[in-house]
């Protein structure tokens, strides 16, 4: 196998982190600071792929290109790619072609974040050259992904592919895929040859159960380490997390009569005043906190304000501002520029501001 290209899918609608993604791609929502899109390209150009293709929508594109500009400061070369419409993956697979050619590739959906990267899953691929390879894992709620079923085999081997599902409503079992494909040229046959689903998709999964039941061989991996589909609130919670889990402690900023605990990152020109941060945590640059306590698993953005509050397990976009709360927030996603604060009026009283589809939860 000689050139492997990577394709990374960062069009599609967002619908389920709204508001948060009303106005700006779900790809780039930060999971500890950083864009969930960046993760992608970094997993490329470890595994040794430097030519790589994105997928874009036109409300959202010109937003990623100019975070992911033309991909040098990841040591990769981005092409970006328009999808007028978000047809399906198989149908973001088809409008990549002319980028793709009949080379092998990689395809990486910009929303997920894999444990580990994808450097040994290139080497398997390289190494056992599959017509594709996929990427299983189980989980929890299968009817939310596509869903595999595996022949039976030997203990401690991995059965071939028998039938793959989108979303089924009564799954036949737990393994979900993972949004991590290899793929090589006859994908594009089968993307042409598949009927959009009822969701009015042209379905990945389709395309690969095409490619499996015309005898090609189509090799499982079952992922070990963690693996998150960023898509929801509660995943994005817990794929922060589990990305803070693994930080190295870092103070950069400036420490005022205060106590950080653990791996806690301070970048630079954060300024804390009499306040405790316990890790795992990051506080982004130019942020700053005064009388706070910033618990486990929180990431504040660049330039955000928080006074006199206690914050924990959350994500704080840019410029966010949380000041004066009587309680403590928790698991909660903030958007950029978005002020939560108390007032100082009798009686007292909430009063919101908050943008169509917001989500409030007062406990
Ligand atoms: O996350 C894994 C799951 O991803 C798999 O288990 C499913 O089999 C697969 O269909 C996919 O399901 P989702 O419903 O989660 O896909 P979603 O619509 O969220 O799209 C995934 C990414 O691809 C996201 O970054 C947006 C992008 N996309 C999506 C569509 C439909 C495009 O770039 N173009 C598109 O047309």
């Amino acid at each position: 196998m000689n050139s492997l290209k990577g394709l990374i899918l960062s069009g599609g609608k967002g619908t389920r982190l709204r508001p948060i993604t009303h106005t700006s791609a779900k790809q780039l929502v930060p999971v500890a600071n950083k864009p969930v899109l960046f993760y992608g390209i970094e997993a490329m150009a470890q595994a040794g792929i430097d030519d790589v293709g994105i997928i874009i929508a036109p409300e959202t594109g010109g937003e990623i290109e100019a975070a992911a500009g033309d991909g040098s400061r990841f040591g990769v070369r981005i092409t970006y790619i328009l999808q007028h419409e978000p047809l399906g993956l198989a149908h973001a697979v088809l409008t990549a072609e002319p980028f793709l050619g009949r080379d092998a590739f990689v395809m990486y959906l910009g929303d997920n974040l894999l444990q580990g990267g994808i450097a040994d899953l290139v080497q398997a691929f390289r190494e056992h050259s599959p017509d594709a390879l996929i990427l299983l894992t189980p989980v929890p709620d299968p009817e939310n992904y596509g869903v595999a079923e595996l022949a039976d085999a030997p203990a401690g081997e991995v059965g071939r592919v028998v039938r793959l599902v989108e979303k089924p409503r009564d799954p036949a079992t737990d393994l979900a895929l993972v949004g991590v494909y290899m793929f090589t040229a006859p994908i594009h046959d089968a993307a042409r040859a598949i009927e959009p689903s009822a969701r009015g998709e042209l379905e990945i999964t389709d395309a690969i159960q095409y490619l499996v039941d015309d005898g090609q061989r189509v090799e499982p991996h079952i992922v070990r380490g963690w693996w998150k589909d960023t898509g929801r609130l509660e995943d994005m919670l817990e794929a922060n997390r589990l990305i803070l889990d693994n930080i190295d402690a870092r103070v950069e900023g400036e420490l005022v009569d205060s106590q950080i605990d653990g791996r806690v990152v301070v970048e630079t020109g954060a300024r804390l005043e009499r306040t405790t941060v316990r890790g795992p945590a990051i506080i982004g640059a130019g942020s700053t906190l005064a009388d706070c306590y910033i618990g486990p698993y929180t990431a504040v953005g660049e330039r955000c304000t928080i006074r006199n509050a206690e914050v924990e397990h959350s994500i704080l976009l840019e410029g966010a501002a949380v000041c004066d709360l009587d309680g403590r927030m928790e698991s909660s996603l903030l958007g950029r520029n978005v002020s939560v604060r108390r007032g100082q009026r009798q009686p007292r009283a909430y009063r919101f501001m908050v943008g169509d589809n917001s989500d409030i939860s007062i406990l």
